[in-house]
């Protein structure tokens, strides 16, 4: 069982500005709960026990967010506000969280290297910190990659899903090793960002790996791309390369991956959350109903 997952949450969130100018995107509220939430929730459901977040300037509201607030507590106790207090149990879940700063935002591979000493050595997690992916499955996205990686130790397993070919070139693609008859396949090669007319699939990593601990060596043996940037994609092509196996696991048609690291995908996840919000849901789609006429 893997117990440690790493959230990089440290990136500028520029594409969100002027949402993100004092404010981490992973804090932006898809109904009533900020993003990062539902991540730190997907990863307890599959037992993880340490989580690792990486921040940076202006990230401070996410450590608060995980904190127990005890003076907030006793307040709603004093005042018998039973749903509210019921809104921050999540503070109470069996999590264990850690922090450490990357001073500056220089890429994915970059913030990931400095999760070195809290993994140690352990096959670990990664769950982009503005990503969530919204499943209906008996066994969701997570737990099946968990699955390939048990029966496959040591491996490198991706989450992914199918892009229409025009948007390849926004994601790290997977090549295949053979044709993607199956929603689990062996992976050949990534390419980060290729153009539709190269591209070797159109099938994108989906915001989830499971990576083994050599994934650091790797990092530090990656040459720099754009902007001094530190390509996470790039460390794993170099550990694929040298023989470490790689499977793609891949969304169903019962899950989603929402990104709200742009506004027009941030608009359409708060509008499907506000829509399948137990409480406001209903009164949402009324509201709807009337003013478009339907
Ligand atoms: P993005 O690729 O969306 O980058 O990050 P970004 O910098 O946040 O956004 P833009 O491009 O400026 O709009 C995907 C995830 O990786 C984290 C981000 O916080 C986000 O959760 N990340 C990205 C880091 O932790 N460090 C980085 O240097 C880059």
């Amino acid at each position: 069982m893997i117990k440690k997952a790493v959230i990089p949450a440290a990136g500028l969130g520029t594409r969100m500005l002027p949402l993100t100018k004092t404010q981490p995107k992973e804090m932006l509220p898809l109904a009533n709960k900020p993003c990062i939430q539902y991540i730190v929730e997907e990863l307890a459901s599959v037992g993880v026990e340490q989580i690792l977040i990486i921040t940076g300037q202006k990230k401070r509201a996410i450590e608060d967010h995980f904190d127990k607030d005890n003076e907030l507590n006793n307040m709603l106790h004093l005042s018998d506000q039973q749903e509210l207090l019921q809104s921050l149990e999540y503070e109470d879940m069996n999590i264990q969280f850690f922090y450490t700063r990357q001073s500056r935002a220089a890429g994915l591979g970059d913030a990931i290297n400095h999760a070195r000493n809290f993994i140690n050595g352990d096959p670990f997690i990664i769950a982009l910190g503005d990503s969530i992916i919204h499943s209906e499955e008996v066994q969701p996205l997570l737990a099946r990659m968990m699955c390939t990686h048990n029966d496959n130790p040591g491996s490198i397993v991706l989450g992914t899903r199918s892009v229409s070919l025009e948007n390849v070139s926004k994601y790290g693609i997977v090549k295949p090793k053979g044709p993607v008859t199956d929603k689990m396949v062996e992976i050949e090669d990534v390419i980060e960002k290729p153009s539709s007319k190269t591209t070797p699939s159109t099938l994108a990593f989906a915001a989830r790996y499971i990576l083994p601990a050599s994934i650091f060596d790797a990092l530090d043996r990656t040459i720099p791309g754009k902007g001094g940037e530190i390509q996470l994609t790039d460390g794993i092509r170099l550990l694929l390369k040298e023989g470490t196996r790689g499977y793609s696991v891949s969304l169903t048609a019962n899950e989603k991956r929402y990104d709200i690291g742009n506004m027009s995908s941030y608009f359409e996840a708060f509008v499907d959350f506000a829509l399948n919000d137990e409480k406001y849901g209903y009164q949402l789609k009324q509201y709807l109903y009337n003013k478009f006429n339907i």
